[in-house]
């Protein structure tokens, strides 16, 4: 019987109405209502979680939900997020490379994106065709062969050459442009026009451009403006900033790393005998610092900047002060008045220093200038 009765109260827990039965009910209840308890608290973390992570993907304006980014989430030393520059809405894509294979010239704009990207190969220190250049490719400042979105691309060039450009005074073509960019940031000699190096790259550059309304800015085009500080940029900031993020590809002189097969660079010069020289638009820190920002340590893009503002101007000054070959600009900037704000040499029309124009700050020099010109109108 005994035996019994307790394989009943073991089947039956509830149903008896004896002590030991209403202590089990006693547990029950408690664990019952520990258990309410704890899928509340999982329920709240759920929610906190949830909302922190709609907060996050919300800060960085663009990530998909499916893939939070993760090297966002994971910036070193805990470092906030760089927000992005812009929202990636209509910026110019250049036409695919199924189209330019389909153009009557497509070998002649297939060696114009060639000799942009491989530039040293053809006409470097070791180059097949001629060596006439300091060993860098126009890629290296133009990324993706002049089609990345702030990365120096060459959206806007078919739509708004020729054009005036106060530096040379005179109307340019884009033949001009290219021989500039080929004497200073290439520290060299250009190609002759009717060359078939020359035309090829001119070719490559009108064709990209194209689908762009002649006499428009095709958006994200050429090299993002970084909003001016209201100090000056500082070098001595740069420095060591350089020392934590450029060291590593760049090198401490500046001078790059050479490619195995020693034609062109692997981590190109960003100072030095083979640098641009003083006369490039790298040169002016504006140009320096909004490359930067858009794209470098490499990796970074328009989407997912790795320097801040601040950041990307005293690496500039940094950069910019340190020795590079330089050149006669005794014919640039022919109307002093004209001469761009941070133009590092004088003289000028207005009266702010050298120093003011190779470092900033620019506010007051843009603010001097819109003066001048509100009076002229
Ligand atoms: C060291 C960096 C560097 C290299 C290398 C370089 N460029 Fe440039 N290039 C620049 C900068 C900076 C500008 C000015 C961009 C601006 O002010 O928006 C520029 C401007 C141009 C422009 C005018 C773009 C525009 O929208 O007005 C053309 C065309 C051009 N480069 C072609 C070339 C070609 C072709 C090569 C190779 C032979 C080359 N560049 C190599 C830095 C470079
Ligand atoms: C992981 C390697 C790497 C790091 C780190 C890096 N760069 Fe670069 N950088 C490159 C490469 C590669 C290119 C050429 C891109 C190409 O040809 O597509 C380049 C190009 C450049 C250029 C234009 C070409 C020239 O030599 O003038 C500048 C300016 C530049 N980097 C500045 C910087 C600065 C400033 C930093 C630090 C904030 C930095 N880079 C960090 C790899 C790097």
């Amino acid at each position: 019987m005994e035996d019994l009765n307790e394989s009943k109260q073991t089947q039956l827990p509830n149903a008896g109405s004896a002590s030991g039965s209403s202590e089990q009910q006693q547990h029950i209840h408690k664990l019952i209502g520990s258990i309410n308890v704890l899928m509340w608290l999982v329920g709240i973390l759920l929610f906190v979680v949830f909302v922190a992570m709609g907060y996050l993907l919300n800060n960085n304006g663009k990530s998909t939900v499916q893939s939070p980014d993760t090297t966002l989430l994971l910036t070193q030393e805990g470092a906030s997020a760089i927000p992005a520059i812009g929202d990636g809405k209509d910026y110019w894509q250049a036409p695919s490379e199924d189209e330019m294979s389909k153009q009557a010239n497509a070998e002649q704009l297939l060696y114009g994106k060639e000799l942009i990207a491989h530039t040293a190969n053809f006409l470097g220190p070791k180059g097949s065709v001629a060596q006439i250049t300091n060993g860098m490719n126009c890629q290296n400042c133009h990324l993706k062969a002049g089609t990345q979105p702030w990365g120096n691309n060459y959206g806007s060039v078919a739509s708004t050459y020729p054009k005036y450009r106060a530096r040379s005074g005179g109307i340019e073509d884009v033949y001009k442009r290219v021989s500039d960019c080929f004497e200073r940031s290439l520290n060299g000699k250009a190609p002759l026009k009717g060359s078939k190096e020359m035309e090829a790259i001119v070719a490559y550059i009108n064709f990209i451009g194209s689908n762009v309304r002649k006499g428009d800015k095709a958006k994200a085009s050429g090299i993002y403006e970084l909003p001016y500080m209201d100090r000056a940029a500082d070098p001595e900031k740069g420095k060591v900033l350089y020392a934590a993020k450029c060291i590593s590809c760049h090198q401490t002189d500046g001078s790059g790393v050479l490619a195995a097969d020693g034609k062109s660079y692997t981590f190109p010069p960003l100072w030095g005998k083979n640098s641009y020289n003083q006369g490039a638009g790298l040169y002016r820190i504006s140009r320096f610092a909004g490359y930067i920002k858009a794209n470098m340590p490499q990796g970074a893009t328009w989407e997912s900047p790795q320097l801040t503002d601040e950041e990307a101007w005293d690496i500039a000054a940094y950069v910019n002060q340190m020795p590079r070959p330089s050149k006669d600009l005794s014919k640039d900037w022919p109307k002093i008045a004209e001469k761009t704000f941070d133009h590092p040499f004088g003289p000028y029309a207005d009266g702010f220093s050298e120093t003011q124009h190779k470092f900033g700050p620019f506010k007051p020099i843009k603010a001097a200038k819109d003066a001048l010109t509100k009076d002229k109108k």
